[in-house]
């Protein structure tokens, strides 16, 4: 992922400073006068010292470029550094590889958008896969660049469609109000006003289980539909999908609130 956010020039961001939770509970904000006790971890020939300073950091540990750019926030995880300023899709990518993402640190946007870090800068995009995000980040604005890294269908293809449940179903629908309906409307009927003029109730049924699948975890990013993987776990996705089999077979009405 490192390599493909460095062929992703335009992909602007801010700093952030990460602190372990367990400081981040004596911290209201980022320009709490707190700040300026913790020593912070920023990486030399990037903008992040200069993000640092300008929040009231003084007690400044510097890394060299070379290194790892994940060694300020390991030293953070590790108890050995108070916080580090980090290029925000740089700090997301470290926090996944550091197995960090459950709550162990804070996130403070410190700053505004800016471009990559120069060792991350790369001339042109070469590599299909990073065009592939530039082209989405064109067409949708800043998305979380590894959730366009597309799921291998082969992993699941063949898998058979869960069997049909009415419970289960029931169980799908408040999830699929939380995370798809804003697009595809309570009922899932299309709507030609709608944000996704798509009848789910017909695609349940031309759809394999696994295309569904793919669909959700990788959306169609040209075309509006936004990746939700990450979004929605792997035990909510045959839930929807019996929501939407009980939906096409008219066996749920759609949310009870909206579906008159
Ligand atoms: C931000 C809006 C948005 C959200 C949220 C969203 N979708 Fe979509 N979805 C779309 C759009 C727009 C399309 C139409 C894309 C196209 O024309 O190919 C679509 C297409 C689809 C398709 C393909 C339909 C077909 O017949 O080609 C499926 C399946 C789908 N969405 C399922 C879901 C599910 C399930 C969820 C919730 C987990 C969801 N979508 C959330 C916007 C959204």
């Amino acid at each position: 992922m490192a390599g493909v956010l460095s062929s992703v020039p335009r992909y602007g961001s801010s700093y952030v400073l990460i602190v372990p939770t367990r400081l981040a509970e004596k911290i209201p904000g980022p320009n709490a006068t707190e700040v300026a006790n913790l020593e912070v971890g920023v990486r030399s020939g990037t903008d992040a010292g200069d993000a640092a300073r300008a929040i009231g950091i003084t007690h400044i540990r510097t890394y060299p470029l070379d290194g790892s750019p994940l060694q300020p926030l390991k030293d953070v995880a590790d108890g050995k550094l108070d916080a580090a300023v980090i290029w925000a899709p740089l700090a997301g990518l470290g926090i996944l590889e550091l197995a960090l993402d459950q709550g162990q640190v804070a996130l403070f946007t410190i700053d505004k958008p800016h471009a990559a870090p120069p060792s991350l800068r790369a001339a042109r995009v070469t590599d299909p896969c990073a065009g592939a995000i530039l082209d989405a980040l064109n067409v949708s604005g800043v998305l979380p660049a590894e959730l366009l890294v597309s799921v291998d269908i082969r992993t699941f293809i063949g898998t058979p469609a869960p069997h049909f449940d009415l419970e289960q179903a029931r169980a799908g629908a408040p999830i699929y109000e939380e995370f798809c309906s804003r697009c595809h409307g309570p009922a899932a009927v299309a709507d030609p006003k709608g944000l996704a003029p798509v009848d789910l109730r017909i695609s349940i049924q031309r759809f394999t289980y696994a295309g569904f699948k793919y669909i959700v975890l990788n959306g169609r990013p040209s075309r509006s539909m936004p990746p939700l993987r990450g979004t929605v776990s792997e035990e909510q996705i045959p839930l929807i999908y019996q929501f939407l089999k009980a939906r096409s077979q008219e066996l749920l009405p759609g949310p009870a609130k909206e579906s008159q």
